[in-house]
């Protein structure tokens, strides 16, 4: 029999969401990801601003940070108790609240964290729409997030990648992590149910 790819092999429904700072792909490989293992795919903050009608910036500039992270929580924990396994790209301060963290280190959850150095992200990063609070000087901002939030990500991740090779040596490197990302979910089934 051919080998599955799919971590759910394991005969448990297994969400996959990855997270990490602003610039280290999440998207775009978590899109990828969702594609090799023909699952469904969702960007939390493209989600979120879809069901509110308002952009991130929006969620900041009126209501500030404490009432986006309330919002993010909440759409988290709703995305998660989805039946059906999903790939969730998170937003990059998805760790801050304790309660996400928990939610994230439970049973029916992998983790992924794509992990790069705060300036090599910041020479890739883009201010963008849904990027408030990257504003004139990212490679100090994602310095001192990475200070902060270091220490969640390697709380909640089952599996560490370092995007700086594949970025810096593959010609298409959003795929080849895609690629990585999957070896790395069946590597550690295989692992967990031997
Ligand atoms: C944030 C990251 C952003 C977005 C918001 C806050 C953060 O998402 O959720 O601007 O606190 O790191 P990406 O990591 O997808 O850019």
């Amino acid at each position: 029999m051919a080998e599955s790819t799919d971590p759910d092999a394991s005969g448990r429904s297994r969400h996959l969401v990855l997270v990490g700072l602003m610039g280290a792909g999440k998207t775009t490989i978590g899109r990828r990801v969702a594609a090799l293992l023909d699952r469904p795919f969702v960007d939390a903050d493209d989600e979120l601003a879809e069901r509110s009608g308002r952009s991130v910036r929006e969620w900041f500039e009126e209501d500030g940070e404490p009432i986006f992270r309330k919002a993010e929580a909440e759409l988290l924990h709703t995305l998660l108790d989805a039946a059906e396994p999903v790939v969730v790209a998170t937003g990059g301060g998805v760790v801050i609240a304790e309660e996400n963290r928990r939610r994230l280190t439970a049973d029916d959850v992998t983790v992924v964290w794509l992990h790069g150095e705060p300036a090599f992200l910041a020479s890739r990063t883009k201010p963008k729409e849904h990027r408030p609070l990257l504003a004139d000087d990212p490679r100090e901002t994602l310095q001192r997030l990475f200070a902060e939030r270091e220490h969640w990500y390697r709380e909640v991740a089952d599996i560490v990648i370092d995007v700086q090779p594949a970025f810096l040596t593959e010609s298409k490197p959003k795929d080849r992590l895609a690629e990585e990302v999957v070896a790395g979910i069946v590597h550690r089934r295989d692992r967990t149910s031997s």
